[in-house]
């Protein structure tokens, strides 16, 4: 099997990742495959690729020898399409060597522009959105035969439970499992609805057996995805009623009880919460649970309340605060990250510092931050004017940022002389001679290399730290 290779690495949003697999029954034809924007994209390109493995098709890390080039995309920001804009570009060139090479749009771009990238723009031969992977044989197919191959139906229902997604990074450690797909929130900045189309939870037996599997192929970390992980149930409706009194439901609390019941030895994480729908039992289900990280990926997006109302959040300061306080009632080490979004429409200066004030009281650990970027059809395009100017929204950006570095220098700080589980993720990036691994909370720790290996548990002293990482000595296995 050869090894996917991450090109950037560990981002949330707009990054690049080429994968690569093995397949046995090959039909002789290579599939490049790339993939940008979250971790959900990453893990539908797992699927994809097992998809197209089932049609024979071998992955491939080296571009020049692909038949077939399919390309994963996010809209979240406008940055992040035209990224892939000019990576299609790059494509297109290589189709006026290569007239038989297939080019092929997936992800939330496909969904978003739909046909008009094959038709008006001429940019690619094939065009699926999220929900039409299962699709892909056959539009492989109608494009050999000169056809239009466009298939972006969203469906209510499609959660490709069945498809073992095929792991990418061979003798990995982590592994993303997808508990839900869509979402019904309707953030009024947000593109993601209209992408992903309308939420839906998988079946969770199936989620448990992926995770066992996993196990038992040497992964020892999961993390389970949803944009609303807290909004997943089972066999309960929207309205909170049961579908079918015969059979179990089950929420998300108790979904992550039944992973972290797989094996002590298996770490569950999660993404994304959403405040307004976090409720303690998840919490206490945290703290019951040693093997669930004591990490919790809340996004704010900002300090104040009109903003948040404004955003349709359905929350407000307070009730974030309420939440914050939650999780150190209940789960008192708990690290806590977070989204910020600048100078969204109409955003003031007092709102601006509120969100730097909320900073100062949650001292987050790690934050995602981003200009507000309009997305075309959302309510905010619809309802508001994108009216603070780009200099406002990048000043008000390095303040976050700023805030931010020293907020995670203090919070790194705090580790020093204390004693932390680390799960070995393989050698430092910057030295053969040390290792790296994560601790519960989330930091990445890099020590001294001795006779340890990845995927084992060990246990580190914090001697030192950057705001970005944790530097100590193993003084135990686990
Ligand atoms: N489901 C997650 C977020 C998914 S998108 C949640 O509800 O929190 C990831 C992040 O991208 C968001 O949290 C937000 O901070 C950012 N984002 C989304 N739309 C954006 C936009 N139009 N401009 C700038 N940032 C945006
Ligand atoms: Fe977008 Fe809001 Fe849904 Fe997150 S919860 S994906 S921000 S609409
Ligand atoms: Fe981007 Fe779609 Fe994810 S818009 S952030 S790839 S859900």
């Amino acid at each position: 099997m050869s090894i996917g290779n991450k090109v950037i690495d560990e981002g949330m949003q707009g990054e690049a990742t080429i994968l690569a697999s093995d397949n046995s029954a090959a039909n002789g034809k290579k599939l490049y495959l790339e993939s940008y924007g979250c971790q959900m994209n990453f893990s539908d390109s797992e699927v994809v690729a097992s998809i197209m493995s089932g049609e024979g098709y071998q992955t491939t890390r080296n571009i020049e020898e692909a038949d077939v080039i399919l390309i994963n995309t996010c809209s979240i920001r406008e940055n992040a399409e035209t990224r892939v804009r000019n990576r299609l570009t790059d494509f297109k060139k290589k189709k006026e060597d290569n007239p038989d090479l297939v080019v092929g749009i997936l992800g939330c771009m496909a969904e978003r522009l739909k046909k008009s990238l094959l038709e008006e723009e001429k940019l690619v031969d094939l065009v699926a959105g999220p929900d039409a992977y299962r699709d892909l044989p056959n539009l492989v197919e109608e494009v050999g035969t000169g056809q239009k191959a466009v298939n972006v139906l969203l469906s209510r229902d499609e959660t490709y439970a069945d498809i073992s997604p095929v792991r990418l990074d061979q003798g990995g450690i982590s592994a993303f499992v997808t508990i839900m797909r869509g979402c019904d929130n309707m953030c009024s900045f947000c593109v993601v609805p209209f992408t992903r189309g309308r939420e839906r939870s998988r079946d969770p037996q199936t989620i448990v057996q992926e995770c066992r599997d996993l196990f038992e192929k040497g992964y020892r970390e999961v993390t389970l995805l949803g944009q609303n992980v807290d909004s997943y149930r089972w066999n309960i409706s929207s309205k909170g009623e049961i579908r079918d009194e015969n059979l179990p439901t089950t929420n998300f609390a108790q979904l992550m009880e039944m992973v972290a019941l797989v094996s002590p030895d298996l770490r569950v994480r999660f993404s994304t919460s959403h405040p307004k729908d976090m409720t303690d039992d998840v919490l206490e289900i945290m703290a019951k649970y040693e093997n669930i990280c004591p990490y919790i990926h809340l996004p704010v997006q900002s300090g104040h309340s009109d903003v948040l109302y404004r955003m349709n959040r359905g929350y407000s300061r307070e009730w974030y605060l309420e939440r914050i306080d939650a999780i150190k009632r209940i789960i008192p080490d708990c690290a806590i990250s977070t989204d910020i979004i600048t100078g969204f429409c109409g955003e003031t200066e007092e709102e601006h510092q509120d969100t730097l004030s909320l900073m100062d009281i949650v001292q987050y650990d790690f934050a995602y931050m981003f200009k507000y970027s309009e997305r075309p059809k959302t309510l905010a395009e619809r309802k508001f004017e994108d009216d603070v100017p780009e200099e406002v929204k990048g000043r008000r950006l390095n303040e976050i940022i700023e805030k931010q570095l020293s907020h995670a220098l203090l919070s790194n700080q705090r580790q020093i002389r204390t004693v932390q589980k680390v799960l070995i993720e393989g050698l430092s990036k910057r030295s053969e001679e040390h290792l790296c691994g994560r601790t519960g909370r989330n930091s990445m720790v890099v020590f001294p290399k001795s006779e340890y290996q990845k995927g084992q548990y060990v246990m580190v002293r914090i001697d030192d730290c950057t705001s970005a990482t944790l530097l100590g000595e193993v003084v135990s296995k686990c």
